[in-house]
């Protein structure tokens, strides 16, 4: 129970505008629990309502077993670490981690104790004298981890908190966010826009559009069979190929594109006899003679963009006016395919998936 969250039937509204629709979901206590979405979809406001700065329209929030409606803030066993880290510039990192206890009143060998375990948790044991100017980025946003954690929260709420670093860095606190929430066994609630973040930390993701919940899994979960047409597009890079439903039955589908049939899995069954099929770049295939795939499509490649250690495939099909993006690891295929060569591109029948159109 500790430091369980369970979320249910929460709503928000801003005027006439629906921030938060009827979301419910339970974080297990000691888990790394992500809100994933695009902009504007209801992250920060559901990790408001959780800290207690905003209050739902209706529904309920208990953490570690408890009814929050009406606990303060600073009552609730949370604390939230933001993109921007706010620290008190005037103030060294000890001091700003120590603020915290410090206004607990807590006795000063147990303040200094604690701060030092918590410079030694984000690795900043020997900056604990700098101050905020004189520390990077990733240093700083270290200290406000610090800061946060040095209370000992049950449930630890991150609002973007990486999203001002640039790649390297924040791949690197990824590894360390993680690793300091292992050690310290402490509920993460984990808010970012950025699909390759959560499914590199967390152990389950909620997947977010337009105030409301599309999918809760693990980030395998998500990529392998997502439940939605939103998720389906949003995790991974897809392609959706329009197609027409000649039978769906239970979890598999025959569907047709340009006068040819073939399986696919069943993501959301469409009503009528319209589909889309999503197909993730990696899963497609330029195929080569003889290769027993579920479809073969001719198209043409409009462009071949090399990214180190895979290329990607710009084809444009021979039936529609469809582009469809093929990506492979380097070398894959031998030598680069040029522009302008013909192709026959294809994918395995459990790689195709079926969602309304
Ligand atoms: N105090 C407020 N008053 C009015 N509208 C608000 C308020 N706070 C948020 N909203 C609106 O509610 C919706 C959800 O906002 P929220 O900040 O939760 O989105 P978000 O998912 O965190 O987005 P981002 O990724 O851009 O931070 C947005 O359309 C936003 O404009
Ligand atoms: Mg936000």
């Amino acid at each position: 129970m500790s430091g369980t969250v369970e979320v249910l039937g929460v709503s928000k509204h801003f005027a006439a505008h629906r921030a938060v629709d009827d979301i419910s979901f339970v974080v297990e206590s000691g888990e790394f629990f992500s809100l994933l979405g695009p902009s504007g979809c209801g992250k920060s406001t559901t990790l408001r309502m959780l800290s207690g700065f905003e209050a739902p329209d209706c529904g309920s929030i208990r953490i570690a077993g408890q009814d929050m409606t009406d606990v303060p803030p600073y009552r609730r066993p949370t604390n939230i670490v933001f993109q921007r880290w706010a620290l008190f510039p005037h103030m060294t990192a000890e001091a700003n981690i120590a603020f915290g206890l410090e206004a607990e009143r807590l006795p000063k060998p147990e303040i200094r104790r604690r701060v030092g375990a918590a410079l030694e948790l984000v690795g900043l044991t020997d900056l604990g004298r700098r101050k905020p100017a004189q520390l990077s980025g990733g240093q700083m946003q270290r200290v406000a981890l610090a800061r946060a954690l040095v209370k000992r929260p049950k449930v630890l709420l991150l609002d973007e908190p990486l999203s001002a670093l640039d790649l390297k860095l924040r791949h690197q606190m990824q590894i360390e966010l993680k690793r300091i929430q292992q050690e310290t066994g402490t509920t993460f609630i984990f808010v970012t826009h950025d699909q390759g973040e959560a499914l590199a930390m967390s152990d389950q993701v909620a997947v977010m559009n337009a105030g409301r919940i599309e999918q809760i899994a693990s980030p395998q979960t998500l990529y392998d069979a997502p439940a939605t047409r939103f998720v389906a597009s949003f995790i991974g890079h897809a392609n959706l190929l329009p197609v027409s439903v000649v039978a769906c039955e239970g979890e598999t589908a025959r569907v047709a594109f340009a006068g040819q049939e073939f399986a696919c899995i069943v993501g959301e069954a469409p009503q009528g006899r319209e589909g889309l099929l999503v197909l993730r770049f990696e899963l497609v295939r330029i195929a080569g003679p003889g290769a027993a795939l579920a479809a073969s499509i001719k198209g043409t490649v409009r462009q071949a963009i090399f990214a180190g250690s895979t290329v990607q495939y710009v084809v444009r099909l021979n039936a529609g006016d469809i582009e469809m993006t093929v990506e492979q690891p380097y070398g894959a295929t031998g030598p680069l395919i040029a522009q302008g060569e013909a192709v026959t591109l294809g994918w395995n029948a459990g790689d195709g998936r079926l969602f309304p159109a």
